[in-house]
Parts: C-alpha cells; sequence; structure tokens
C-alpha cells in the first residue's frame, strides 16, 4: 500500500509541472525558466540581477569576521563539505531530504533537495505579534508538528529591508509591497501546479560540517534564505523548507561552491530506500566521483565504475535549471527515432536534470518512441490499469522475482559519449504490489524534458559549474 500511496504522490508531482508548463502566468517564479523565455527584458533583468547579487554576497562576506568565515582562506580553498542526504518515501513523498542546519546558534532542519529552484526558504516561526495577517486559504507554516526556525533566536539572521536593490532587483520573487523602508522584503514564491510558499528573506549562516581527516565545523555565512510563514501544499508538510540547488546568483548551491571548489555532488539511493538509508551531498572535490582516466596504480581501476562526462549548459534561459545536451536514447540496444528538436533549446526542446521532480518527463515525440520500445519489448506480461500510468504489467508471473532481468535495456546518450544505463527498476517502477508501471510522463511538444530523481537513483552526480561539467557514475551511495 505504501508502494501505492507513493506511485501517486510522485504521478502528482510530475502532474503539477505538467501542469504548470502549460499554464503561464506572468507573476510566477523561477521554478519554471520557459516563463521567463516569454519575456526578454526580465531576462536581462535577471542577468544583472545575478552580478548584483554575487556583489552583495561578496561585500556581506567581507563585512564579517574573516578568520572563521568557510572558505575564505587559501588553505580551505580546495576544502569540502556534506550534508547527509536521504530518501523522502517514508513520509509518501518522491522527494530527498538534506539535513541542514542554519543560524546562530545552529537551528537543524529536514529540506527538499532541489536543483530546480533558487530561493532556500525554512518555515518560521515568529512571535505572535510579528505575525503577518492570517489567509485563511494558507496553512501557517509552524501548524504542524515539525520544526520551525525562529529568527529572533537566532544572532546571525539579518533581514533583507524591501528598500534595498537586494529586494527590488535581485530576487524576482519578491513583492512589491513596501510600508516603510526598513520593512522587511516579503516573497511569494510560486511553483507551477499554484502552491506557493510566502514569507520574507534575510541573510543567515549555515553551520557545515568540513571534511577531512577530522571533522570540522565552519560557518557558511551571507546565504539569502527565505523565512516562510505560509505555504498552500500539503506536500511542503513533509519537510522543514525548501534547500536551493539550482544554478543563479541567490541559491545555496551557487553560494556554496563558490566557496568550495566550484561544484558539488549528490548521490541518490534508491528512492524506495528507508530513512536510515544514507548517502551524500558534497560541496567542493568529492573523492568518490573517480577520475574519467583510468588510474593505473589503482588495482581494482577495471572493476571500479568510471565516471561519464558531459557538458553542463547552463544556458541563462534555463536558469536556475541545470541543462544538458541529450543526443539519443536507446531500448535493447536500438537507437529510437527521435527529432532531435525535441533535445535542443533553440527548437522548443531542451533537457534538463532536476533532483525535485520525481518521474522523468519526455516532451511527446520522446515519450511516445520510449513507451513505444519499452512495451514492445514487455509485451508478453498481462497489462494491468493503474490510473494515471499508460503502461503497466501485473509483475506475479511464473518467472516471479527473476522478471526483473524482462526490463529491457534503456540507455540514455549524452554529448561526449556519456552513456547513462539506469537499472531497470528506475524506469520500470514498482507502482503496487506485484505491478510494475512504465515510470516516464509524457510532457507537451514543444517543451522541456526534464530527467527526474528516479532516473538518476543509484547514480553519483558531480555538477561542476565551474567548469561547466557534469560527471555520473553507478553507485549504491552507500558511502
Ligand atoms: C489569500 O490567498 C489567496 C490564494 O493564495 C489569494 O487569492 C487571496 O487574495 C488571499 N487573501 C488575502 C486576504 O490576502
Ligand atoms: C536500517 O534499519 C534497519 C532496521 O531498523 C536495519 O535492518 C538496516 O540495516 C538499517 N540500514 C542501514 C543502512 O543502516
Ligand atoms: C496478477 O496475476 C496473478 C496470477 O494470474 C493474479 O493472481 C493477480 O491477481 C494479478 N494481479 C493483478 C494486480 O491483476
Amino acid at each position: 500500500m505504501a508502494g501505492r500511496r507513493l506511485a501517486l504522490l510522485l504521478v502528482a508531482v510530475a502532474a503539477a509541472f505538467l501542469a504548470g508548463a502549460s499554464g503561464r502566468r506572468a507573476s510566477d517564479s523561477a521554478r519554471f525558466p520557459l516563463l521567463r523565455l516569454a519575456a526578454p527584458a526580465s531576462l536581462a533583468d535577471l542577468a544583472r540581477s545575478d552580478r548584483q547579487r554575487m556583489a552583495f554576497i561578496a561585500s556581506h562576506g567581507r563585512r564579517r569576521t574573516r578568520e572563521t568565515a568557510a572558505g575564505s582562506s587559501a588553505s580551505s580553498a580546495a576544502a569540502a563539505f556534506a550534508m547527509p542526504l536521504t530518501s523522502g518515501a517514508y513520509t509518501g513523498i518522491g522527494q530527498y531530504f538534506v539535513r541542514f542546519r542554519v543560524g546562530t546558534p545552529a537551528q537543524p532542519f529536514l529540506l527538499v533537495a532541489d536543483t530546480g529552484s533558487d530561493l532556500t526558504w525554512v518555515k518560521c516561526r515568529r512571535p505572535a505579534s510579528a505575525s503577518a495577517p492570517a489567509n485563511s486559504s494558507l496553512s501557517p507554516a509552524d501548524s504542524g508538528s515539525g520544526r520551525a526556525f525562529r529568527p529572533e533566536d537566532s544572532r546571525t539572521w539579518a533581514p533583507i529591508s524591501c528598500a534595498s536593490d537586494t529586494c527590488t532587483k535581485s530576487l524576482p520573487f519578491s513583492l512589491a509591497t513596501c510600508p516603510t523602508p526598513g520593512s522587511p522584503c516579503a516573497y511569494d514564491y510560486r511553483y507551477k501546479d499554484g502552491s506557493a510558499a510566502r514569507g520574507t528573506v534575510g541573510t543567515e549562516s549555515a553551520t557545515i560540517a568540513l571534511s577531512g581527516r577530522e571533522e570540522r565545523k565552519a560557518k557558511l555565512k551571507g546565504l539569502v534564505l527565505g523565512c516562510t510563514s505560509s505555504y498552500t501544499d500539503p506536500s511542503f508538510e513533509a519537510s522543514d523548507g525548501v534547500l536551493s540547488l539550482g544554478y543563479s546568483g541567490i541559491s545555496f548551491a551557487s553560494h556554496a561552491a563558490s566557496r568550495f571548489g566550484g561544484r558539488f555532488s549528490y548521490c541518490l539511493v534508491d528512492h524506495l530506500s528507508p530513512r536510515n538509508a544514507t548517502s551524500y551531498l558534497t560541496f567542493g572535490p568529492n573523492p568518490a566521483v573517480s577520475s574519467s582516466h583510468a588510474s593505473p596504480s589503482s588495482c581494482n581501476a577495471a572493476a571500479a565504475p568510471r565516471a561519464r562526462t558531459t557538458p553542463l549548459l547552463l544556458d541563462r534561459r534555463m536558469r536556475p535549471f541545470y541543462d544538458v545536451s541529450l543526443k539519443a536514447i536507446s531500448v535493447a540496444g536500438e537507437f529510437l527515432k527521435i527529432p532531435r528538436a525535441v533535445w535542443d533549446v533553440e527548437a522548443g526542446g531542451g533537457v534538463i536534470l532536476d533532483s525535485g521532480t520525481s518521474l522523468t518527463v519526455l516532451a511527446k515525440p520522446a515519450y511516445r518512441a520510449v513507451v513505444a520500445a519499452l512495451s514492445k519489448e514487455l509485451a508478453g506480461l498481462p497489462r494491468v490499469t493503474m490510473d494515471p500510468f499508460e503502461y503497466c504489467y501485473n509483475w506475479t508471473s511464473p518467472s516471479g522475482e527473476d522478471a526483473d532481468v524482462a526490463v529491457p535495456k534503456m540507455a540514455v546518450h549524452f554529448a561526449g559519449a556519456a552513456r547513462l544505463e539506469p537499472p531497470g527498476k528506475s524506469y520500470v517502477i514498482d507502482a503496487a504490489p506485484g505491478v510494475k508501471c512504465i515510470g516516464l510522463q509524457e510532457g507537451p511538444w514543444p517543451g522541456i524534458s526534464v530527467i527526474g530523481n528516479i532516473l538518476q537513483q543509484e547514480h553519483l552526480w558531480e555538477f561542476d559549474i565551474k567548469n561547466r561539467r557534469l560527471r555520473f557514475q553507478r553507485s549504491r551511495c552507500t558511502h
């Protein structure tokens, strides 16, 4: 039953994405970049915002005591830090959660790791006097049994004022409301399914655990942090907020990577793993990412999976998403006939990698070709109906557990001859006891395709922002 509930929620997540992709609204924020394509003027604003944001972060960092600032000294330039990452399946959510400590003294939270957004926010609890007027259609952020950030208890919380350039120019999701110049900068961060998170932004420090011979704690300062006072979607109840891993001037990923080797990596455990199966989100060099060149000195070089490398396009129009150059998809060794435009941003297509999307979404021509090829290979199994999946199979066949071998091999071919060969369970997924479904979603065409977190599972992914490269390799994510 848990399996079924999860599957339905996963679909809800993907459906929300699809619904969002078609219903464009000018007020929507960064979650879907195609919105930004519609308004060229805002693109320029955005590029400018990014630079101002960077400048802001840099100057903010300088004002604070240098000696304790993480990554500010030459010796720590090559340092790394890691944060525990787990599947959120135990809550019924198709997301991965990261443990994050913010404020001084540090307050611990569990946030959704999302490469598709650029605002990091936590649910906030404010003294009653400081609360925004109640809106009965919204859930107050502190209504659940979960944790909430208390900005008043943090020495390092600094509200961003609504009259500041940061608020008016650098945060595309900030609201125009500004009763007095000293009032806090308010946001309305819209996700495309219509859900929203509202609150005020400030800067904060996060506590990180530096990797090394002995673990050392450090502060990462000047982070842009949203203090969410209300949100609309029940899916936000499972976590304490969102950690932004998108590529933008204000995201946590950009901020942390700029101080730690210009890169970050994560390994996603099987999405159905229990909550104690922990992997890591790492900033800086990750020794687990093997070199693309086989090391002759390594005695088991033949056995160790080598990382594949493909360009990370980082197209400005796609921000804050990570777009990649997909060349082809093959099923059972056969390359599928898919119009090249589907993979091409210039032609109305394009492909992004998103940790915050569960099921992979393929634009219609690609989806049709892939499900036709997969279903042809699975034609020997009895079909069952399981809304809203299109192709589901009764896997309780005489071959029983061995049926896993019947999943045809699918490979995703990226530029640079980088081939992703996900395990069968990543695209023919367990939807209910004894039932497997082709776990892909059809996206509109023209439109972007999204490689979701289930297709990314059991792989280590390194986003080398500095060198604009994406590396990935098979991994059980056990270290
Ligand atoms: C409350 O929120 C809804 C939906 O988000 C919005 O349409 C409405 O205008 C808000 N009402 C008030 C009084 O702010
Ligand atoms: C998780 O917990 C279960 C039982 O509670 C245990 O059997 C299993 O070994 C644990 N897994 C990990 C990765 O610690
Ligand atoms: C799958 O097939 C088995 C054996 O024929 C049957 O007992 C079971 O009810 C079927 N499951 C579904 C979900 O249709």
